[in-house]
């Protein structure tokens, strides 16, 4: 491939976590690489706003749980580059209703798919979540699953880590504020325009998280999604020496509230001596990224702050540091991220890769060398097949290219 002026390889369009590490990924195979970011590198506007992520490998399905296995070694492999440790190993603790199928799936089914993937758990009773791991009042219906090697991810160092090496590239150029405006395939290549200029490539990888729409729309497609405007809060330990695991609820809604709660351990990199509690549902679902803000709706803060001060011990319920966090979601139910090159009526279509959709925090290392060896070999050694739902989710737009 050649490397003059604003010629690229590979063009990525979005520069948070995903689009670094697949400018990372990129970059290790020595294909010139373009970075654009339509805001500045490492923003709070889009899903990766706040800085701690769950590492969890208990999924329902067994593609699932095999794919965060087949990250780890890409997650070591990031922390070979950094001294500050991207992941904080305290476990995964997934309880409650075990009749509930939720947006994360249902225990039963993880604890089927961790047994048959080999991934050691142990199973748990309402009493010993309650004394083992400091939440309270729980119905003696509820069980359990703890899994040992659930994380605390460090968000903002692993976007860092994967910043800094692009920044040390010379194969990565790295661009903000240049949202693209312009898409055009001529004679194999793609002219990208921003108002940084027109920069051309022969791939393109586009991972610009909830604004996928605003980029895929130039191509003449776009994809159905919800938008959900997830809230979160810090709450203040009363007790410093009690420490949570990553931990995750399952409950019927009642009403409005939707009744699934998630949350950290104290983490030295956020907000010492405070723990995250937040919802995992949104009383109004969006359905375009424009209309959120960056304040969390009141009534789910109030109910993930009831359900603090009603089963958790150690904690003052008062919400503290607030924040939301902007998530597309496919429609179908348990969230699927959809991985796929463009539909076939967008010319050059398989020089087109493209991730949009679910809660990819834990497949961030991973997801960039699928989305570099989608882009530069049209094949990636990982199962990929659950994600290609472009069929699914793509309609294209009257006007085309
Ligand atoms: C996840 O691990 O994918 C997840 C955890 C909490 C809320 C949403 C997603």
């Amino acid at each position: 491939m050649e490397n003059v002026g604003t010629n690229y390889d590979v063009i990525v369009i979005g520069g948070g976590p995903i689009g670094l590490s697949a400018a990372y990924h990129l970059s290790k195979c020595k294909a010139k690489t373009l970075l654009l970011e339509q805001f500045t590198f490492l923003n709070q506007l889009g899903s990766s706003a706040g800085v701690s992520r769950q590492f969890r490998i208990p999924y329902p399905e067994e593609y699932m749980v095999k794919l965060v296995k087949q990250s780890i070694p890409f997650w070591d492999e990031l922390q070979s580059l950094t001294p500050t440790q991207l992941r904080d190993k305290v476990g995964t603790l997934w309880f409650g209703d075990p009749a509930v199928h939720s947006t994360e799936g249902n225990i039963g089914q993880a604890e089927k798919a961790l047994t048959a993937e080999n991934v050691p758990y142990t199973t748990l009773t309402a009493a010993q979540i309650e004394r083992e791991y400091h939440f309270k009042a729980l119905p003696s219906t509820y069980t359990g699953l703890f899994q040992p090697d659930g994380a605390s991810i460090d968000l903002k160092a692993t976007q860092q880590t994967l910043f800094n090496w692009n920044l040390a590239s010379p194969f990565v150029t790295m661009k903000d504020e240049a949202p693209v405006t312009r898409i055009v395939e001529k004679h194999k290549k793609f002219e990208v325009t921003t108002p940084l200029g027109v920069f051309v490539a022969e791939k393109l990888v586009i991972a610009p998280g909830p604004y996928v729409n605003s980029v895929i729309n130039l191509l003449g497609f776009h994809i159905e999604a919800t938008y959900w405007n997830m809230a979160s809060a810090f709450y203040k330990k009363t007790k410093p020496d009690i420490q949570y695991p990553t931990w995750f609820v399952f409950q019927n809604p009642i009403g409005e509230n939707g009744n699934q709660f998630y949350g950290f351990p104290e983490v030295s990199w956020n907000y010492p001596g405070y723990i995250r509690v937040a919802s995992d549902f949104v009383i109004q679902p969006l359905t375009s990224p424009e209309q959120r803000t960056l304040v969390p709706n009141p009534k789910e803060l109030a109910f993930t702050a009831a359900w603090v001060e009603n089963h958790m011990t150690g904690l003052d319920p008062i919400p503290h540091f607030t924040s939301t966090c902007l998530v597309a979601l496919s429609k179908i139910p348990n969230k699927e991220l959809l991985i796929d090159f463009a539909p076939p009526y967008v010319p050059d279509h398989k020089n087109i890769v493209l991730y949009a959709t679910g809660w990819a925090g834990k497949f961030v290392p991973i997801l960039g060398k699928i989305l570099s060896d989608l882009a530069l070999t049209g094949h990636t050694p990982f199962d990929i097949s659950h994600f290609q739902l472009g069929h699914v989710y793509f309609r294209q737009l009257k006007k085309n290219l």
